[in-house]
């Protein structure tokens, strides 16, 4: 695997991948690498001839009481799996290679950016917005691998994608999970024992809202009162929002008799973690 740290090296390397009519895939991460992060490689590299990996903790999308200095930075374990799984090109570059002084260009989906966590996070897919359309430009990858717990960023790539027209497939791949049914995700980290076992709530108040609805509860309204009840009987977990959206436009939905998907975020302590699943109702 080849460590590349700058974007005119990482341009050369990706611009060649495609001069030889292979297939580039990317995978963009902010390191502290876990098995979810792992998915995505190996999907990439399944599909694809070439998987080009990043690792940038990106200042831009850290609002300013947020995480960004203690985020957990494990470079050399990260490109250790990496280099396991047999990526290509690891691209790491510094924060002024990425944003040079006097920078002020800035991609911003609008009205995308203000639904569920970026309505508690303003500022936070400006940020994953900009640096996004950076790593497209600098890699051009074909295919583009996002995992599903962020779905969110999901629906706010995809639209950055399709309205910038640029030639990127985004991919999406399944939440990975511990055993335990906690979604797998960097900020774990953070959890105490005690935490990590009351962070549990999460799963398990969309697995409630999950069997009601397979029980044949549609009406949304209904669905979310038996999400947050979940979440208020965890005493260690105060919750930021549990919506029923539709994954694509992230706006309300009134029942979920087409699908929809189902949404939460709850602080543990001082970190806030998210999940998510997509119902479907089965026909009556
Ligand atoms: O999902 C993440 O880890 C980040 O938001 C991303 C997509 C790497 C952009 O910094």
């Amino acid at each position: 695997m080849k460590r590349i740290a700058t974007i005119a090296e990482m341009k050369a390397a990706c611009r060649q991948v495609a001069r030889t009519g292979k297939t580039l895939g990317f995978v963009a991460t902010m390191g502290a690498l876990h098995e979810g992060h792992l998915s995505l490689v190996r999907a990439s590299e399944s599909r694809c001839d070439v998987t080009a990996v990043s690792i940038f903790v990106n200042p831009l999308q850290f609002g300013p009481a947020e995480d960004l200095d203690k985020y957990p930075r494990t470079l050399e374990r990260d490109a250790a799996l990496l280099e396991q799984l047999g990526a290509d090109f690891l691209f790491m570059p510094g924060v002024e290679e990425m944003y040079p002084q006097g920078a002020q260009t800035y991609v911003l989906v609008e009205e995308l950016s203000n639904k569920l966590d970026g309505a508690s996070r303003p500022g936070h897919f400006r940020g994953v917005a900009t640096v996004v359309a950076k790593l497209f430009e600098i890699v051009r990858p074909d295919f583009a691998f996002f995992g599903q717990k962020d779905a969110a960023q999901v629906a706010v790539l995809r639209k950055l994608a399709n309205d910038l027209d640029m030639d990127v497939e985004i991919v999406v791949c399944p939440i990975v999970r511990e055993r335990d049914g906690l979604a797998m995700s960097s900020r774990n980290a953070y959890l105490t024992s005690e935490q990590r076992q009351q962070a549990l709530v999460l799963h398990r108040s969309l697995l409630r809202v999950q069997t009601a609805v397979e029980q044949g509860e549609h009406d949304s309204a209904k669905l979310i009162e038996i999400g947050k009840q979940a979440i208020t009987e965890e005493a260690g977990a105060r919750l930021d929002y549990f919506a029923i959206v539709d994954p694509d436009t992230l706006d309300s939905v009134a029942d979920v008799s087409r699908g929809a998907l189902v949404a939460v975020a709850a602080y543990v302590g001082a970190t806030r973690l998210i999940d998510n699943i997509l119902v479907t109702a089965s026909p009556q």
